[in-house]
């Protein structure tokens, strides 16, 4: 009999784009460091979906070459500006040119990250602070700017944050993250409360391992990619895929997901609840031990 291999049943749900097409006609969205990774996937497909586009990150000449890309492939309109989130007065830049641009704003995807494993006593005070500066205020300089440029104009607008897993759970070697996405998360609940009779609403994605040249590069250098590999810890044995977070986002940031306000959601193939479950490891047990475990699980009933 022919072997089929479960990977083959799986739905291509995962490469293809979920909602309407001209979802987003006429709507403006800001994605931070949308010019590479994440950023620049979700970006894409708010393109495709007919939104304009606005990327900013430090890097203009990263961002002019993923915008000269966008364009090529989606037809879509791109503002790239150079911006360096932890800088109010920068951020109140991308802003202007983008309403200068586009009119107006729909939407901001704080996506901008730092981050780098260490052991938390090698790190020095800068080195936190670097990334505190850059994840939780960026978050909260991006989220400012637009509240108050929202709340102003009385119209209506949509933060999402992307955060991480381990922004609930903490996680060790990744200290200044986990504390900045943390209070990321804590802002995204907050704002949601404070702001939504501005009808603002503002949600998170909490993702688990998703390959980008960013993340793998600084997170699982050198071998630390084959000895932790990241999918081993996952129950779908996989990672995740760029359009299934810009899926997820496309719909957070859309009139489809209107009553979602102040809700994270986790898109990581269960990894987080295989860590957390106290006999999520006994996988390894095989039919065979089973078998064994069984027969002693049973004869101690008397005992
Ligand atoms: C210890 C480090 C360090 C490292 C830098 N520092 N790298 N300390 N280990 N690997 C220290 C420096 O010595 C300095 O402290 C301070 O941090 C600031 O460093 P700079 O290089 O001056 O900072 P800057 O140029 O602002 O760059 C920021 C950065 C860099 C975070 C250090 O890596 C960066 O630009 N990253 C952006 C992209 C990124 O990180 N993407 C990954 C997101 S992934 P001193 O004391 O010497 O002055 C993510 C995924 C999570 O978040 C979950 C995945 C599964
Ligand atoms: P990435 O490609 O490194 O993205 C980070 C982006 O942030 C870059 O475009 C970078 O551009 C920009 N950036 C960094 N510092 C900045 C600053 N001070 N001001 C403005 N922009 C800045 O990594 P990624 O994997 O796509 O990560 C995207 C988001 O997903 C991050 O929030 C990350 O924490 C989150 N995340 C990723 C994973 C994953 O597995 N990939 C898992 C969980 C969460 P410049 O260098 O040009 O500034």
């Amino acid at each position: 009999m022919q072997q089929t291999n479960i990977n083959d049943a799986l739905p291509d749900s995962g490469d293809n784009g979920m909602l309407r097409d001209n979802a987003f006609k006429g709507k403006t969205i800001i994605v931070t460091g949308g010019g590479t990774g994440l950023g620049k996937a979700m970006g894409t497909y708010f393109l495709k979906l007919g939104a304009n586009l606005v990327i900013t990150s430090r890097k203009l000449d990263v961002l002019q070459k993923t915008a000269t890309e966008m364009e090529a492939e989606t037809g879509g309109k791109v503002l790239a500006v150079a911006c360096d989130v932890r800088n109010y007065n920068e951020v109140e830049n991308v802003l202007q040119q983008a309403l200068d641009t586009f009119g107006t704003l729909h939407a901001l995807v704080n996506n901008a990250a730092g981050n780098f494993i260490s052991p938390t006593e090698r790190l020095s005070a800068n080195a936190f602070s670097t990334i505190i500066d850059i994840v939780l205020k960026g978050s909260v300089n991006c989220s400012l700017a637009l509240g108050k440029h929202w709340i102003k104009e009385k119209t209506p607008g949509n933060i999402l944050n992307i955060i991480t897993t381990y922004a609930s759970t903490g996680s060790g070697y990744v200290v200044p993250s986990a504390c900045a996405k943390g209070g990321v998360l804590a802002m995204t609940r907050s704002l949601a409360a404070e702001w939504g009779h501005h009808q603002i609403r503002t949600n998170a994605i909490a993702p688990g391992p998703f390959p980008t040249k960013g993340a793998w590069e600084r997170l699982l250098p050198g071998e630390m990619a084959a000895k932790f590999d990241f999918k081993n810890r996952v129950p779908l044995k996989r990672v995740g895929k760029h359009q299934e977070i810009a899926n997820l986002a496309a719909y957070l940031i859309s009139d489809y997901s209107g009553y979602i306000n102040g809700d994270v959601i986790t898109i990581d193939g269960g990894e987080w609840l295989q860590g957390a479950g106290q006999f999520n490891g006994l996988e390894i047990v095989t039919d065979e031990m089973w078998d064994g475990i069984e027969q002693m699980t049973r004869s101690a009933k008397g005992s």
